[in-house]
């Protein structure tokens, strides 16, 4: 009588699994997920070499991605020796890899306020030039909501000059929660500003890009709760960076 018997998985598909059992320590997925294995062959006598494609050169967790693939390569059936061989992806690669992390399970992040039905009303302070009073008005219209008994969030996003913590007299640090960043409050207004994650207010040169991003961040990772009021203090803008406004955050409403 015959049975159907299970595939016989070839060593090389025995190696291919052990390798996806092993994750790029920054990222957090599988290094087969993120291309990063380049070629795994074995040659008769059952070593294996594996050509492994770093993010970027000089990568600092080198040694730990040889000591995890070769301890899971090892624990292969058959397999004697486990050979790397480090090279460094190409721009196109890494460029490649950031998209599939963008759709993969980092995707943009969730920003509450620009989801439909979202309560919160969000107002953006802004202005062609410094000096004019934006973070004055902010810091003075968060309070007076927040004195009515609105639950009332600012961001203080002025790159040239972190002002609103100081006014608002909030100039705790924001807490670490999980994945979530607590932002301190003062006079029931909870604050986020960007001084608060620059080393001693260092100056940093930041770019549209970058602004976007740390916006973008702002909105999804700090833990706000439900807002009747976001305040965006934001920094005089260029007219480049104008145009970034869509796309970056919610679409302040009147
Ligand atoms: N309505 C106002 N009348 C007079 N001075 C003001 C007024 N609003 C703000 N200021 C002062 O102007 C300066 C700049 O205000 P600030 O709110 O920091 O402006 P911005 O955020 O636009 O750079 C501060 O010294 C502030 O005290
Ligand atoms: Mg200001």
């Amino acid at each position: 009588m015959a049975y159907m018997s299970a595939p016989v998985s070839t060593i090389e598909e025995a190696v291919q699994a052990a390798l996806a059992t092993v994750d790029d320590p920054e990222i957090r997925r599988p290094i087969t997920d993120l291309g990063m294995v380049r070629s795994a062959t074995v040659d008769g006598s059952g070593a294996v070499k594996v050509e492994l494609l770093l993010t970027v050169a000089g990568c600092p967790l080198r040694d730990k991605l040889r000591t995890d693939i070769t301890a899971a390569v090892s624990a292969v059936p058959g397999v004697t020796a486990v050979e790397i061989d480090f090279g460094v992806m190409s721009p196109e690669q890494r460029q490649e890899l950031q998209t599939r992390l963008r759709g993969g399970a980092t995707p943009e992040p969730v920003i509450p306020f620009a989801q439909p039905g979202s309560h919160t009303r969000v107002y953006a302070v802004a202005s062609g030039k410094g000096g004019v009073g934006k973070s004055s008005v902010t810091v003075n219209l968060a309070a007076a909501l927040a004195a009515r008994g609105l639950s009332v969030g600012v961001v203080d996003a002025d790159i040239y000059g972190h002002s609103v913590p100081r006014m608002l007299g909030a100039d705790g640090r924001p807490t670490r929660v999980e994945d979530m960043i607590m932002p301190p409050q003062a006079h029931g207004v909870k604050v986020i500003s960007i001084g608060m994650f620059t080393a001693g207010n260092a100056a940093v040169v930041w770019r549209g890009p970058m602004l976007h991003r740390a916006l973008q961040q702002f909105l999804a990772d700090v833990y706000w709760g439900d807002l009747d009021v976001l305040l965006l203090d934001l920094p005089r803008a260029p007219a480049t960076w104008r145009s970034r406004w869509p796309s970056c955050c919610p679409t302040p409403r009147s």
